[in-house]
């Protein structure tokens, strides 16, 4: 294997030396006819020297006709036949005639090996292609969904994750992965909340940084990492309604300082590529949208990778009503900052008459071949074309048994323990009898959730009644019934009820798995009710009626409305789709062998009327307090509370966590100033646990009204039962900043609130005064 990848990696670099040599920069336009030389007189470019990579890419370049460059620019979809993976012949003819930049959803060694030999081996230029492919939770062992992941609050869980997909994805030929997702998403109806991590901006800041850095490791260069990609940039995650591809309007305010820090965050992380989003912002499509683009990312946040449409983007420029026709969308999209075109005909149809025109400039052109093809030489596919589409690390690394502990340990992490009543969790594993009840009991394709790559979800995934019956042993008293349906168009309503009764009847405990069907959530999956869909609830009430103790297992991919549950059974753990060892951990939670720490990334609203409803609201200047319940003229709702289900950062523990003495060492704060907020935390209860302590700010009064509270910083610990711990976080001004009324950023002088705790409900409170303003520059740091 390593023969043959230096043989055509030496053969690619001859064959440019020879071109090279035979084409004069004037003629450079010209397609001389493919050289073959001996090859040992040449040695392959170097990954990693960034002189050795311009100079390489500038030569490369120079010999590249304006066809092939067009050609760089574009990304093809491969297909999975029943056969295995496939390519229409028609993409086969456009890899060889170098219209083909890059080739997605094509992975394993052998597959990816194939197509590379079309372009190494029958282009005129041998330049290699790059495969991506959407392994966002997961290649082979799939983890929690993103949402659920982003519950655990562990960066380290959170990043070893995305180096495992990588470690997985890269042995099986993938160079690039289309993750992590990191859109603010604070409207349940849509169903790609679940690829994100949540409502709030700094949680969301640190995961897209954790993440990048576990896709992307420290260096490019090492087989076994990928390019991430930061997507959809930007906005796509206030959909109107919740409806998927729908209209985003906000105030450039609301962009800057909720929607764009996660992407500002992947881009310190140094993150390779960009994705654009499918909608448009503020009239203007994300697509073809030049302040975006080329003002944001490429010129104030000086991003050196490349900008890839999403699925089609470019052409939908058409039925968004901002481009005429397709020649008109490639036109806009490339001159915009997008430099290359998912699955789309506009870039390769149209952009070399466009560039003859003069209507696309050589430069604009040069400049996104460029960007790809850093890529490229980054990840040594110069050198080695074939070096990531390894058989044997292939077999190797696929559900490699660390990478499934991982996966469980991710998945116990994930899970948030919504409600305890009376201690019924943890189940006491001894002489006991259980009814395991309901559609997501047994089902092993739900568990590992949508955009699960090449996860295998027939045989693979532990289902929960798997996971209880490994943890309880053969001789467990288990019966189980699927009970009701989770369809949204039930065939058969209530028919499989009597047998789920008698089966809950013989049980001492229920345990009902209900939610979503994992393709519910993920793309074109938006609901207008939250509810749990099919006849799970008119079951669950049913179940009540036999008047045993019921634990609720939820697995769905957005918050549900499950305001009956919460009064109604005993205990609910939210699981979220819990991946390949989902029904493991979940076992490992229920009976006690993991004590739940996971903390609601996002808000659980009562009902689907209170969307949308993220803990970071404003005040409004009729503020409504339960107490003022006589009061008509308040900002509240006749028929609903105002207040979530479960808060932001909400979930409960085995133990009990007692937090006291929050103490500021400062109430004044200068310019050059941090002020340290400590706390103790002390674990009074009789297990030991892990608790992600919160820290939060409110600025009372500013240029522009500031939210409620902010999430400002936490810090996930462990305690042993009995023990304490002072928390420290440092306030910095920095940390206080937004876009002021001038939409210049940086913090205002004034009173500021710190409030502590283990939700963003229940917190300790203190206050200090920031001095002065305190002006800050919005350059990279
Ligand atoms: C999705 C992207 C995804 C792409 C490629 C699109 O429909 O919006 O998130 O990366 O398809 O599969």
């Amino acid at each position: 294997m390593q023969k043959l990848s230096e043989t055509a990696a030496a053969r690619f670099f001859v064959a440019l030396v020879v071109a090279f040599a035979i084409s004069a920069p004037a003629a450079a336009q010209q397609a001389p006819d493919r050289a073959r030389v001996d090859a040992s007189a040449t040695r392959p470019p170097r990954p990693g020297d960034e002189a050795e990579m311009h100079r390489f890419i500038a030569d490369l370049m120079s010999q590249m006709t304006l066809k092939e460059k067009i050609g760089q620019l574009n990304l093809l979809s491969s297909s999975w036949d029943v056969t295995g993976p496939t390519l229409r012949e028609g993409y086969r003819d456009d890899v060889r005639a170098g219209n083909v930049g890059a080739i997605f959803n094509a992975h394993t060694a052998k597959y990816t090996r194939s197509l590379q030999k079309l372009a190494v081996e029958e282009t005129r230029l041998g330049i290699p292609l790059l495969f991506g492919y959407d392994v966002i939770h997961g290649y082979k062992t799939i983890f929690p969904i993103s949402l659920g992941e982003a519950a655990s609050w562990d960066l380290a869980a959170i990043e070893n994750a995305a180096r495992v997909a990588a470690i997985e994805a890269s042995a099986a030929g993938v160079h690039w992965t289309f993750a992590p997702m990191v859109d603010i998403a604070r409207d349940p109806r849509w169903g790609r909340i679940s690829e994100g991590a949540g409502e709030d901006p700094y949680l969301g800041s640190e995961i897209a940084r954790a993440r990048v850095r576990g896709f992307q490791g420290d260096d490019l260069a090492a087989v076994d990492t990928v390019l991430a990609t930061a997507k959809h940039y930007a906005a796509y995650g206030q959909a109107q309604a919740g409806r998927d591809y729908h209209t985003t309007d906000m105030s450039l305010r609301e962009l800057w300082d909720t929607y764009l820090p996660p992407f500002r965050a992947a881009s310190e992380a140094g993150v390779a590529t960009y994705m654009t989003a499918f909608n448009e912002l503020n009239g203007v499509p994300a697509t073809a949208n030049a302040y975006l683009l080329n003002e944001i990312l490429k010129s104030r946040w000086r991003f050196q990778g490349f900008v890839v449409s999403d699925y089609t983007a470019v052409d939908e420029l058409v039925p968004h009503g901002f481009a005429r026709d397709q020649k008109h969308a490639a036109e806009l999209a490339i001159n915009a900052g997008v430099d290359m075109d998912m699955q789309g005909a506009s870039f390769m149809t149209h952009l070399a008459a466009l560039s003859k025109a003069g209507s696309v400039s050589v430069d604009t052109i040069d400049e996104a071949v460029r960007r790809i093809l850093e890529m490229k030489y980054r990840l040594g596919l110069f050198s080695d074309p074939y070096r990531y589409s390894d058989e044997e690390r292939e077999e190797e690394a696929i559900y490699a048994e660390e990478h499934l502990e991982a996966a469980r340990d991710m998945a116990r992490k994930s899970i948030v323990l919504l409600k305890n009543e009376r201690g019924l969790l943890p189940l006491e594993a001894g002489d006991i009898s259980l009814a395991v009840i309901g559609p997501l009991a047994d089902s092993k394709s739900d568990m590992i959730g949508s955009w699960s790559a090449a996860g295998d979800r027939e045989e693979r995934p532990v289902t929960l009644l798997e996971g209880i019956q490994a943890r309880l042993g053969d001789a467990a008293d288990v019966h189980y019934e699927e009970g009701a349906s989770y369809s949204f168009d039930p065939e058969d309503d209530t028919g499989a009820f009597d047998a789920a009764l008698a089966a809950a009847g013989r049980a001492d405990v229920i345990i009902a798995a209900m939610g979503e069907s994992g393709g519910m959530t993920g793309e074109a999956a938006s609901r207008t009710s939250l509810e749990l869909p099919g006849t799970q609830q008119e079951l669950l009430i049913a179940l009540r009626k036999l008047g045993k103790p019921i634990v609720l297992v939820l697995m769905n991919g957005r918050p549900v409305s499950i305001e009956w549950a919460d009064e109604n059974v005993h205990a609910i753990l939210e699981t979220w789709f819990a991946g390949t060892e989902g029904g493991h951990a979940i076992a490992d939670v229920l009976f006690g062998d993991y004590n739940p720490s996971g903390k609601l990334p996002v808000t659980f609203p009562r009902n689907v009327g209170q969307v949308p409803i993220h803990y970071n609201m404003k005040n409004t200047g009729r503020p409504y307090s339960p107490g003022d319940a006589e009061q008509k003229y308040r900002s509240r709702y006749l028929d609903s509370p105002n207040s979530p289900l479960y808060p932001f950062g909400y979930g409960l523990s085995y133990t009990i966590f007692e937090y006291s003495d929050l103490v500021l060492d400062r109430t004044r704060l200068g310019a050059d100033d941090s002020i340290t907020v400590s706390v103790t935390v002390a674990n009074s209860g009789e297990v030991d646990g892990e608790e992600v302590v919160q820290l939060y700010v409110r600025d009372l009064v500013g240029s522009v009204t500031r939210p409620v509270k902010e999430l400002k910083g936490f810090r996930k610990i462990l305690l042993e039962s009995g023990g304490s711990q002072v928390v420290r976080f440092e306030l910095r001004p920095s940390d206080l900043a937004f876009h002021r009324q001038d939409m210049s950023y940086g913090a205002e002088a004034g009173q500021f609130r710190v409030f502590v705790g283990g939700n963003s409900e229940e917190v300790l409170e203190a206050e200090f005064r920031l001095t002065e303003d305190v002006a800050l520059s919005d350059a990279p740091r």
